[in-house]
């Protein structure tokens, strides 16, 4: 059962680019399963910082072949960018990289809805990147797959359908211009040409590296709270990051799964619309922000931060059933005298004994806190667990302790040696 999920287990950012990054050198295999270039994962080589998008952060080891699964919404043009950038960098992705023949493809009519409906439709603060449209394609059974650039009538015929009926919605609905129906089909033939070498049966691949007692990492994107069916809908992305959207997104059996590594920041952020309970609109956010350099790697916009939220990471450990927690950027804590832990919610005097799913509830709720001493001390350099000061080992053990996860390591800093094992 060599198959370990290291996925987001709060809004997104975690530090998950790092985290697999670091966890690559024992394994053969990273699979991406759910979301599309939405993602921004950043992993931190001596002195070079690379953000990754759709490849899985395991492509930065030689030895490892990635895998972009059939989970996940592929922005062809966006991937052929990243291939690119990691080529000039010294990077080779040829011959080491798969992407699912059943994947589904993101159009530039998906980019375009998604804009659009940010401006007139309720607000998520989307990426922009097409996610939400995509899916909404996919699963209203019109996506186009990768499979279908393979044949030009084919992919001719579904396109000419699904643009007549985006034109109608665009012009109808949004007086917006009309999409050109043959230069997308021209274009997409030309992605295909440079992207053909990629295009396997992936879940068959995986099966057979299974069989051969091959390691893999199911790479998560976003995070718990972001999930579709899970997280603070409908401020939400429009996948499943939790650990069930690794089976499906791959095309692998729950049996498959050996463990499920759930990584969450010291404290919490978010971008984008929607509830989030322990922000801080006050200096302690504007600190964290500054401090942790709170900053999108996708879209560079500000996160929105706040103190570590208990009840919704054991909202997340119930759904995603993780065996282990990583805790990252505990250094961003260094100087403040006082940490705050949110150790539970209460509705009208009573304490609430799940997280609300919905968003009337979670404005109207009060917060528990729980308040821990500062280390006040520089531990970006501390090499052991052990050496860590003891208000900093202390405030591990109550993130262990609430969320009830045993803790496995806790990142010091972005590169792959600031990282200390515990168990
Ligand atoms: P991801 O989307 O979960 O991969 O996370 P992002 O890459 O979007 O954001 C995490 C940011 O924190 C990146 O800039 C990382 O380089 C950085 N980072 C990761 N771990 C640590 C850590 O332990 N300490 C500090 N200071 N930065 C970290
Ligand atoms: P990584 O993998 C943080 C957020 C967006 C928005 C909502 C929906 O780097 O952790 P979408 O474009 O997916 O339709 O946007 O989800 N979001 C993320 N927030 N990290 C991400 O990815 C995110 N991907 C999407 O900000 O609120
Ligand atoms: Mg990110």
């Amino acid at each position: 059962m060599p198959v370990q999920i290291i996925l987001g287990a709060q809004w997104g950012d975690e530090g998950k680019g790092k985290v697999v990054d670091m966890l690559s050198e024992n394994v053969d295999i990273v699979a991406r399963y759910q979301g599309g270039a939405n993602a921004g994962h950043t992993v931190c080589i001596g002195d070079k910082q690379y953000v990754l998008h759709l490849l899985p952060s395991g492509m930065f080891h030689p030895q490892i072949t990635c895998v972009i699964g059939n989970g996940v919404v592929v922005d062809p043009k966006a991937l052929l960018t990243e291939i690119q950038q990691l080529e000039t960098a010294g990077i080779t992705v040829h011959g080491r990289l798969l992407i699912s023949h059943n994947a589904h493809l993101i159009m530039p009519y998906h980019k375009l809805l998604d804009a659009i409906r940010e401006q007139t439709a309720q607000r998520i603060g989307t990426t922009g990147r097409g996610i939400g449209p995509a899916y909404i394609d996919k699963f209203m059974r019109v996506g186009i797959r990768i499979v279908d650039l393979l044949n030009r009538d084919v992919l001719a015929a579904k396109l000419k359908r699904n643009i007549a009926e985006k034109n109608e919605i665009l012009t109808k609905v949004y007086g917006e211009t009309r999409i050109d129906v043959d230069a997308i089909i021209a274009e997409y033939q030309e992605f295909d040409k440079r992207i053909d070498e990629y295009i396997t049966d992936t879940t068959l691949y995986l099966h057979q590296a299974l069989k051969a007692g091959k390691r893999i990492i199911a790479e998560g994107a976003q995070g718990a709270m972001l999930d579709v069916d899970h997280g603070t809908y409908p401020f939400v992305t429009s996948s499943n990051p939790t650990s069930g959207g690794a089976c499906t997104g791959l095309g692998i059996p729950p049996t498959a799964v050996e463990g499920i590594i759930g990584v969450a920041k010291a404290y919490c952020t978010r971008v984008g619309e929607g509830p989030f309970p322990t922000e801080q609109q006050n200096p302690v956010g504007e600190r964290l922000r500054t401090v942790g350099h709170e900053f999108g790697a996708t879209t560079g916009r500000p996160r929105r931060c706040g103190w570590f939220d208990a009840v919704a990471l054991q909202h997340s450990a119930r759904v995603n059933g993780i065996s282990r927690l990583v805790i990252t950027k505990l250094d961003v804590l260094d100087a403040f005298d006082e940490i705050r832990v949110c150790t539970g919610y209460e509705l009208n005097g009573k304490r609430l004994k799940g997280f609300p799913v919905d968003v009337d509830t979670l404005e109207r709720i009060t917060l528990i806190y729980e308040s821990f001493e500062g280390w006040k001390t520089s531990i970006v350099n501390v090499t052991t667990y052990e050496a860590l000061p003891p208000n900093a080992q202390k405030y591990l053990q109550a993130l262990s302790r609430l969320t009830d996860i045993p803790l496995w390591f806790v990142s010091v800093g972005p590169r792959r040696d600031q990282s200390l094992f515990v168990i």
